[in-house]
C-alpha cells in the first residue's frame, strides 16, 4: 500500500494485536556522516543502504554544491561518491537550503568553517528557529565570520577561515552535533585540535574518522572526560560502508509492540551502540519483553534482530548523564511511560526544547490532552502512568517527525481515537513509516 503522507491528517483508532516483521530503515546520523566523509575523499566511496529520506537529501544537495559527485544507484541501494578532498570545497553558486535537518546544517557549518568559502544557509520554519550559536561561537575562535545581520538563527551568511587556527574546546552543551561540527572543522586545520566531551554523546563521528583514516586519537583524561585529538590536513581514504539500521526509528515499533495487547513483532537490523540504544535497557527495566536474536556487525557497529512481545510496563527513572544518549527517544519513551503503571521520571530534559519542535512541550501537550497526567519539575519530566491511555485528543506535529510518529503509536492502544494534524514530517527520517504501520496492523484512516 502506497500512502501519500504530504500534509496528511490521520486518525488512529485502537488496534488489535500487532504482528509481523519490520526492516529498520538505515541510520540517519551515520548516513549524514558517511556522505560528508565520502565527499572529502579523493576516489570512490561506496555506501550501501544509505537512508533515503528528506534530511539526507538535504545533505546530498549541499555536498553537491560543494563539488562532490554523488550518484544514487538504482539497484541494491548503492551510492557512489567521488569526493573533493580535505579542504577542497568549491564556492557554492547559490544558497544552501537544508529543509528540516539540524544535523545537516550544524555539521556542514563545521565543515565549511575551516575552508575559504562563503556560504548562505537556509532552512524551513522549524530549522530557522533552532539555535546555531552553539556551533558558531566555538567556530568563531578558529576564524569563522558571520556576515549576515542574523547571528544565531538561519538564514545565515558565513565566511570560512582561510587560515584557521586549531581548536581547543571543552563542550558546554553535551551535543554530538556540536562535537561533530568541531571535528569536521579540525580536518582542514593545520596542527592539532582538541575537543573535550564531559558527558557522553553518540560516537559515530569518532568511529567513522578512524574508518576513513583521519589522524584522530581519543583518550580519557584524569577527570574521566573524553579527549578527542585531531591533526588536520591529512588525506582520508575512500571506503565501502554499509549503514546499519537506526535504533531511533526502530524505537517507535519496539514501543508499539510493547503497548498493544497480544502483539508480537520482529524488528530487524537494529544498531546496538551504547550511545544510541540505552532506551532498550530502560524499556527492559520497565518490564519489556525484548529478546535479542542474531547479532552481526555492520561498519564497526553491532546490529541485532529483536523480538518484542506485548508487556505490562512499570515506571522508570532515567539518569541525567544518560539524557544525551536517549535524547531522540524521550518522546517515544514518554508513550511507554504513559502505558506503564506508576511514576516515570526523565532527568535532564531541557535540550528537548530545542529539537525539531519544543519536544518537552509536545510531550506535555500530547499526554495531557490524551488524559495522562505529567509535569515538569526543574529540569525533569514526571509522567504518572496508569497502565491505560484515555485518548480523545487532537495532536499537532509541529514540523516534527518524532512527534507525529509518537502520537501515532500512542493512539494504538488508547480508548478513544487520536487525531494527528499532519504526518508529512515523518518523511524527514522514516519515509515508509505509514506503510509499515499499516502492514503490522495499525488501525488508521485519513482525518
Ligand atoms: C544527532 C545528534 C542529536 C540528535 C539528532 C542527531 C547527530 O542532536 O538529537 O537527532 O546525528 O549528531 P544533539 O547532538 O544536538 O543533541
Amino acid at each position: 500500500m502506497k500512502i501519500n503522507n504530504k500534509n496528511n491528517p490521520v486518525i488512529v483508532e485502537r488496534s488489535n494485536a500487532l504482528s509481523g516483521s519490520i526492516d529498520t530503515p538505515s541510520d540517519k546520523s551515520i548516513s549524514h556522516r558517511a556522505l560528508i566523509l565520502g565527499s572529502l575523499c579523493i576516489g570512490e566511496t561506496k555506501i550501501h543502504n544509505l537512508l533515503l529520506s528528506e534530511d539526507i537529501t538535504s545533505t546530498i544537495c549541499a555536498l553537491e554544491q560543494f563539488g562532490a559527485n554523488i550518484n544514487m544507484g538504482e539497484e541494491q541501494n548503492i551510492t557512489n561518491i567521488y569526493g573533493i578532498g580535505i579542504g577542497g570545497l568549491l564556492q557554492p553558486s547559490k544558497k544552501i537550503y537544508l529543509g528540516n535537518s539540524g544535523t545537516s546544517v550544524r555539521l556542514l557549518i563545521g565543515l565549511m568553517s575551516s575552508c575559504d568559502v562563503c556560504v548562505e544557509f537556509e532552512g524551513d520554519e522549524s530549522l530557522s528557529k533552532r539555535p546555531m550559536g552553539r556551533v558558531l561561537d566555538p567556530l568563531k575562535e578558529i576564524g569563522l565570520e558571520i556576515l549576515s545581520n542574523e547571528k544565531e538563527n538561519l538564514p545565515l551568511k558565513l565566511k570560512g577561515a582561510a587560515l584557521p587556527v586549531p581548536i581547543n574546546h571543552k563542550l558546554v552543551v553535551p551535543s554530538a552535533q556540536i562535537k561533530s561540527a568541531l571535528m569536521l572543522a579540525a580536518l582542514n586545520i593545520r596542527g592539532r585540535s582538541t575537543i573535550i566531551e564531559t558527558i557522553k554523546t553518540r560516537d559515530h563521528t569518532e568511529k567513522l574518522f578512524e574508518y576513513f583514516g583521519a589522524d584522530i586519537q581519543t583518550s580519557l583524561n584524569d577527570l574521566g572526560q573524553k579527549e578527542i585529538m585531531i591533526s588536520g590536513q591529512k588525506k582520508l581514504s575512500p571506503r565501502e560502508i554499509d549503514i546499519p539500521g537506526d535504533p531511533s526509528s526502530a524505537a517507535f515499533f519496539i514501543v508499539a509492540g510493547l503497548i498493544s495487547k497480544g502483539s508480537k513483532l520482529r524488528i530487524k537490523n537494529v544498531m546496538i551502540n551504547p550511545t544510541r540504544s540505552l532506551f532498550i535497557d530502560y524499556l527492559i527495566s520497565m518490564g519489556a519483553k525484548i529478546d535479542f536474536l542474531d547479532k552481526y556487525s555492520k561498519c564497526g557497529e553491532e546490529v541485532v534482530d529483536i523480538d518484542v512481545t506485548a508487556s505490562e510496563l512499570k515506571g522508570v527513572t532515567t539518569s541525567l548523564n544518560d539524557a544525551p544518549s536517549i535524547i531522540d527517544e524521550f518522546l517515544i519513551l514518554s508513550v511507554a511511560a504513559a502505558y506503564a503503571k506508576g511514576e516515570s521520571k526523565f532527568c535532564g530534559v531541557s535540550e528537548l526544547k530545542v529539537k525539531e519542535s519544543d519536544r518537552l512541550e509536545a510531550i506535555i501537550n500530547m499526554l495531557t490532552a490524551s488524559g495522562v497526567k505529567c509535569e515538569t519539575k526543574d529540569d525533569d519530566l514526571i509522567i504518572y502512568g496508569k497502565g491505560e491511555v484515555p485518548g480523545g485528543s487532537d495532536i499537532k506535529s509541529n514540523y516534527d517527525h518524532r512527534v507525529a510518529m509518537s502520537a501515532l503509536i500512542l493512539g494504538l492502544g488508547s480508548k478513544s481515537q487520536i487525531r494527528i494534524d499532519d504526518v508529512s514530517p515523518i518523511a524527514t527520517s522514516f519515509p515508509n513509516f505509514m506503510e509499515i504501520y499499516h502492514k503490522v496492523g495499525g488501525n488508521f484512516h485519513s482525518g
